[in-house]
């Protein structure tokens, strides 16, 4: 089948190249020139696992374009729109500029059939305008909104073996024509075992923002309960493992921290209580925004740990920052805890030297004034402070031992809960950790 995927920034650039995957021709549409250009030659524009090989065989085979004009569009039947929905400026609410451009610069090359597929994620009700837009053009196409679930890190595995699929549609004959449709573009991603949530748009689009807001409301449950861990003297981590046995509950999403980061749990709760607040329901969601300051508070508790462990060393003591990205195995910096607390402590006058494998040049990008590296043992050496925010695999395995021949002090903050914290003291380390004595 022809595709055209419309935003090719983290979700349409993977989805692009896994829908090519699946068996499909797709053109890939985006306004940033860059951008398009680096994807046409096979060159992902950000870091994601498996998406290079996928890219590159995607366009090789040619099956797999590139454009900056929507009029590329033109010819394919289904349409993914992908399309980034940031915070808008001065305010929580999502900014909605680039899926109205996507679908209204669309609009001319639909044709009768033509299927539009919802991916962003946005406010509720916005789906039923999009859909009375396409149906007020006259061009006989179809909306389904279909959100993503995907995970930075895992988004190529999550794109082509989804764990649900979630279809919201027009009621009657015509939604019944898109099920069959997108089911088909879906058909060697859709397991036996898959399930299959068909509805109306607007729990569609409630799905989405519901899903992350219960991720991001779980992480501040347990992060509340690290920070009356720490005034004690009790272990989060125990108490995580031990409510976790209840399946009720669950073990996954209950690791205390330095908190949650991204391009989109921060954003979706925000605009979530911003969407609610303008439905006249903003009651029934005001505890994101406690969820929202208990995030934020984790950043200011690493710092207060770190600027009480510099002492009067906080002026011109060198803090080794592990940790750039928002969470392992990704480049992407958007709302990152770990970035985060690097500038906060080196505007308290801290030497701040930051690592990460991955996200230094998007880190220098917005906060040139940091100093980086991207070795380990320079970035240890003379340090007074260790300060872990980012559980990358190559910072979990630093051999403690190792370590305190190169640094200054001993003194390491474990902000990720990441560290075998007995392995660090026995090599005459102070361990803080998050919410654990
Ligand atoms: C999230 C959702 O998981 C995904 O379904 C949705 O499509 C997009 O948003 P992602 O932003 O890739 O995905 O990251 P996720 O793995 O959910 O982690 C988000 C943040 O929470 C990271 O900063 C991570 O470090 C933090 N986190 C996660 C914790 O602090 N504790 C945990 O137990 C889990």
């Amino acid at each position: 089948m022809k595709l055209s995927v419309i935003g090719c920034g983290y979700l349409g650039a993977v989805h692009a190249s896994a829908m090519v995957e699946l068996g499909h021709d797709v053109v890939g549409i985006d306004v940033d020139a860059d951008k398009i250009a680096q994807l046409a030659q096979g060159r992902p524009p950000f870091f994601e696992p498996g998406l290079s090989e996928i890219l590159t065989s995607a366009t090789a085979t040619g099956r797999l374009r590139f454009s900056t004009d929507i009029a590329d569009a033109a010819g394919a039947q289904v349409h993914f729109i992908g399309v980034g929905t940031p915070q808008k400026a001065g305010s929580h609410a999502a900014d909605l500029t680039y899926v109205d451009a996507a679908i209204t610069g669309l609009l001319p090359y639909l044709a009768e059939g033509d299927l539009v597929v919802g991916k962003s994620t946005v406010p509720v009700g916005t789906a039923s305008r999009l859909a009375d837009l396409i149906t007020e053009s006259g061009s006989g196409a179809s909306l389904v909104w279909n959100p993503e679930f995907l995970r930075e890190g895992f988004a190529v595995q999550d794109t082509i073996s989804p764990d649900r699929l979630v279809y919201g549609v027009a009621p009657g004959e015509a939604g019944e024509r898109s099920v069959a449709l997108l089911n088909e573009v879906y058909a060697s991603a859709i397991a036996a075992e898959t399930p299959l949530v068909v509805t109306d748009y607007a729990t569609a689009e409630l799905v989405k923002v519901a899903a992350n807001a219960f991720l991001a409301t779980k992480i501040s449950f347990i992060n509340a309960m690290a920070e009356i861990a720490e005034v004690t003297g009790a272990d989060v981590t125990q108490l995580a493992d031990a409510i976790g046995f209840d399946a009720r509950i669950g073990r996954r999403f209950l690791n205390a921290g330095v908190g949650f980061g991204g391009g989109c749990l921060p954003k979706d709760i925000r605009a979530f209580t911003a969407r609610a607040e303008e439905l006249g329901r903003g009651e029934s969601v005001a505890f994101l925004k406690e969820v929202d300051q208990i995030n934020l508070r984790r950043r200011s508790h690493v710092v207060d740990l770190a600027t009480t462990a510099l002492g009067d060393r906080l002026h011109d003591g060198k803090v080794a920052v592990l940790g750039l990205s928002f969470k392992p195995h990704s480049d992407d910096v958007r709302d990152s805890p770990a970035l985060d607390v690097a500038v906060q402590l080196h505007g308290l006058g801290a030497d701040v030297l930051a690592n990460d494998p991955k996200s230094i040049e998007n880190a220098q990008a917005k906060h040139p004034q940091l100093r980086y590296s991207d070795v380990i043992a320079d970035t240890l050496q003379d340090a007074d402070l260790v300060v872990l925010v980012t559980e990358w695999p190559e910072f979990v395995e630093i051999d403690p031992v190792w370590a305190a021949t190169l640094v200054k002090t001993r003194i390491i903050i474990d902000g990720r809960n990441a560290l075998d914290a007995a392995a660090w003291r026995a090599a005459g380390w102070s361990y803080t950790g998050m919410g654990r004595s």
